[in-house]
């Protein structure tokens, strides 16, 4: 079997920021209106009447303190409360869509830190939470403006969609049906909030990432790191969920009902996945003959500040450090399948060769994904 080595890893952040601050002040002036408009019913007591956001509550609970968006100006807007629809976004045959465009600055920037044009490329996967059309595939437009060669193809994994479209890359390259893959990740998850709901309308922001892999003999002399090993692990929960979908045009009063959009039970997610994050990567490093102690770094999913420090000062039996579990939730949110692949290419500038890391995100399914890699 032949080795796969990382060689190239690039975001792209969209330029629109949203401030705790400047949701929160969005939000409550939301519920003054609704409360002041239903005041009849909620002193009749046949509605509760909605109850107010805070920044404070928001950084303390998540670990966030700003997010960036594909648009802002819809989110603040109390008679629209989500993002406009960018112009354009749908692209044509001139044009790419809103997503591939994302894909694509995100992709030149990991092909060019591999040393890469596109045609070294002979397969794309792109892989997101949400796609904006199932057809024609995203990848395969990506394809068509980048001009990589060979085959590409969509997926969808929930908060594992970088991470098991890397392990599927990783695949393609060892079965040899591919040399060098280029997986993209464009979020866009904003789209999917509810922000009328005071449980989540914080959480989540917009970004995109690619990485390059290669058959570890084709790679350049740049910097790499080796995929030592890869697993994955799924199991049925309802705790993370949302109902939008194709069956939304055909069923009746769908539009803006509340499980269209991301729901989930927060304590829940908390209790049952982090026991089986940790136990997930205790065994694989068992599995690799490694102890904690092998690794320099965890570049975690991103979904919860509280979640990230717990699961690694479980699994390091101390404290974490920021170095031992980098987070960049402060800016960005939780972006869906992106956080890790992010967290992983903002930090790992400082670690030298022979040093090793553990990529993982964990998420809606459940499901539980990661790399073991190691500095060239
Ligand atoms: C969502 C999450 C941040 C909420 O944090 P939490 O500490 O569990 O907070 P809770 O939902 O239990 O709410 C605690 C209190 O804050 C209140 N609260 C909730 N949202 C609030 C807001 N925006 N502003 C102020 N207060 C708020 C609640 O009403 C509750 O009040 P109470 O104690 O009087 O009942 C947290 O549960 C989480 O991140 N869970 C994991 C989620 C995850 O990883 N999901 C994966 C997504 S891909």
């Amino acid at each position: 079997m032949v080795d796969v080595t990382i060689t190239g890893t690039g975001v792209y952040v969209p330029p629109a920021r949203l401030s705790n601050e400047e949701l929160v002040e969005a939000f409550n002036q939301y519920v003054d209106d609704y409360n002041a408009t239903h005041k009849a019913d909620i002193d009749a007591g046949l509605l509760p009447p909605k109850q107010h956001s805070s920044a404070e509550f928001i950084e303390k609970a998540s670990g966030i303190k700003a997010r960036h968006m594909i648009d802002t100006s819809g989110v603040v807007d109390g008679n629209r409360m989500m993002p406009h629809f960018p112009e354009g976004a749908h692209g044509d045959d001139t044009k790419p869509s809103l997503q591939a465009d994302m894909a694509m600055q995100a992709a030149r920037e990991a092909l060019d830190q591999a040393g890469r044009k596109a045609d070294d490329i002979d397969l794309v996967i792109c892989s997101a939470a949400l796609q904006q059309r199932y057809f024609p595939a995203l990848g395969i437009e990506v394809q068509h403006f980048l001009g990589t060669r060979g085959t590409a193809w969509d997926m969808i994994m929930g908060c594992s969609s970088a991470t098991f479209a890397l392990i599927n890359g990783y695949n393609a390259i060892r079965s040899g049906t591919a040399t060098r893959v280029l997986m993209i990740n464009p979020e866009i998850f904003s789209t999917l909030v509810n922000y009328r709901d005071r449980d989540s309308h914080f959480i989540f922001g917009d970004i995109a990432t690619a990485v390059v892999m290669e058959r570890s003999d084709l790679a350049g002399s740049g910097e790499g790191w080796r995929i030592d090993g890869t697993k994955s692990y799924t199991e049925f929960s309802s705790n993370i969920r949302s109902h939008y979908g194709p069956l939304t045009r055909i069923e009746d009063d769908s539009w803006d009902r509340d499980d269209m959009f991301f729901v989930q039970e927060g304590r829940k997610v908390f209790r049952e996945l982090l026991p089986i994050v940790t136990k997930f990567v205790s065994e694989q490093l068992e599995d690799s003959g490694l102890t904690v102690n092998d690794i320099s770094r965890m570049w975690l999913h991103q979904a919860n500040i509280n979640m990230n420090m717990y699961a690694a000062k479980k699994l390091l039996n101390r404290a974490p450090t920021p170095q031992d579990a980098p987070t960049v939730l402060d800016e960005y949110g939780n972006t869906a399948g992106a956080g890790s692949v992010v967290a992983f290419h903002e930090h790992r500038a400082d670690l030298k060769s022979g040093d090793r890391g553990l990529i993982c995100s964990f998420g809606a399914g459940y499901s539980v994904g990661s790399l073991l890699v190691t500095k060239l």
